[in-house]
């Protein structure tokens, strides 16, 4: 977008250097009361106090937008959601493999029709945008033309989007299963198209071990090795049933993980999905390879898959990340999200702070996914992705936020009790998608 008209922004900004140690740790952040943000051709050009902005660029033509008393953050990031998963939300299934069973593989089926998925695609992105998501990391399903409906939306709209083909080749009806050969194919096909083409990130995609032969694993590992700049992801240790059907299936592997460490399928742009019920052994690997733990709380209560303990895990070293996994998970809102992230620490005696939990939804998820030079952050020379928040956006919203002091406070009611209401605007690449 090189001839955007350069915009500037007011409101209170709020962006993050760090992980917020704890509620007292204000070298973590960068809050500014009346500031704003300077966006020229997609990019941040400048930002800080408003009037510091004002005088540095007194013959500025930008266009200036009061977002006043709104709160101005980077775009949130989603780690970990399902493109073709759009009509399976909200699905009454058992468990996770009941669930993919009788709910998402008939959904995923009808991505074999590309006019289905440009269709979803629509309303997929518009569900992105007003909850104030400008990246998210997606499952498609396992035909390429998912995929190209996928980044055909993302481009139109101007948004750094990652994603890829599900590879799957068994435990799953035959018309999502391709093979061996056909998935290493396609896949690369894919990166060849997409990848690096603006602001489209692949991701090598095989669903989980159960939906994989070995062969198709190892085909993955090669493709990893092959393109080393993309990302890797797949599911791991989200439900008991799952882990012993895995064990059945690969009964040489010493645990779950082992499977996808023996493929070489782990390391620092690997995206593990779930990884609650992790041994001491696998958490060793993951601390090693520097491979990222997703946490998806909705779909972890939805599907009754059990507690992601966070402060074991990044004790042990390895690092996490937040994400809505719809459709397992029940809404496309990280402020969701991070509410009932933060019940399932509560039930684990581990208190997550909001400046805690703005940290991983904006620049903790940037790191996690090696891209918080670009996105994530308000840092001059980034990506002009960015979130505008209303703490008062309901009545109830408002009537609490009457007894608020504190910044840690407002972001503690916006994430208790905000959804799509408080996403004021949604800027992508500088550009308001939103309205
Ligand atoms: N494991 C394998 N596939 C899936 C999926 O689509 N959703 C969830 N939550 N877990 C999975
Ligand atoms: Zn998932």
């Amino acid at each position: 977008m090189a001839d955007q008209t350069p915009t500037l922004l007011r409101g209170r900004l709020l962006s993050f250097k760090s992980a917020p140690g704890g509620p007292d740790d204000t070298e973590a952040f960068t809050y500014v009361e009346d500031g704003a943000v300077l966006m020229q051709n997609g990019k941040i050009a400048a930002q800080g106090q408003y009037e510091d902005l004002l005088n540095q660029f007194p013959d500025s033509t930008a266009r200036i937008v009061d977002h006043r008393p709104h709160l101005i953050l980077p775009g949130f990031i989603d780690t970990h959601i399902h493109f073709p998963q759009a009509q399976v939300i909200a699905s009454w299934a058992d468990q996770l493999l009941d669930w993919l069973n009788d709910y998402t593989f008939p959904a995923e089926m009808r991505f074999a029709d590309k006019a289905h998925g440009d269709r979803i695609a629509l309303e997929f992105f518009d569900a992105l945008v007003a909850h104030g998501t400008t990246t998210a990391v997606a499952y498609c399903s396992s035909h390429p033309a998912s995929v190209d409906a996928y980044f055909e939306e993302a481009q139109r709209r101007g948004m750094l989007m990652l994603g890829g083909k599900t590879m799957m080749d068994r435990n799953a009806p035959a018309p999502l299963c391709d093979t061996a050969q056909s998935s290493y194919d396609d896949s690369k096909a894919l990166i060849d198209a997409w990848h690096g083409r603006g602001r489209a990130h692949y991701v090598i995609t095989p669903r989980f071990a159960i939906t994989s032969t070995p062969q198709q694993l190892e085909a993955a590992g090669t493709l990893l090795k092959e393109h080393p700049d993309c990302h890797l992801q797949t599911h791991i240790n989200e439900n008991h049933n799952e882990i012993a059907l895995t064990r059945e299936l690969y009964p040489d592997a010493a645990h779950y993980l082992g499977v996808y460490e023996s493929f070489g399928l782990l390391g620092s742009k690997t995206l593990l999905g779930h990884c609650i019920h992790m041994t001491g052994s696998e958490m060793q690997i993951m601390r090693e390879t520097g491979s990222v733990a997703v946490f998806c709380p909705t779909s972890n209560l939805f599907l009754g898959s059990g507690l992601f303990d966070k402060a074991g895990l990044e004790s042990a070293g390895i690092r996490t990340a937040i994400a809505t996994d719809v459709g397992g998970g029940t809404s496309y809102s990280m402020l969701r999200t991070l509410d009932e992230g933060y019940k399932i620490l509560q039930l684990q005696r581990q208190r997550l702070h909001p400046l805690a939990s703005f940290y991983w939804a904006t620049r903790g998820n940037a790191e996690a996914l090696s891209l918080a030079g670009r996105i994530g952050t308000l840092d001059k020379g980034t990506d002009a992705d960015l979130v505008v928040l209303n703490a008062r956006a309901t009545g109830p919203m408002a009537l609490r936020m009457e007894t608020v002091e504190t910044l840690s406070e407002e972001l503690f009611v916006l994430q208790t009790l905000g959804d799509d209401r408080a996403v004021v605007e949604t800027y992508a690449a500088g550009r308001p998608l939103k309205t």
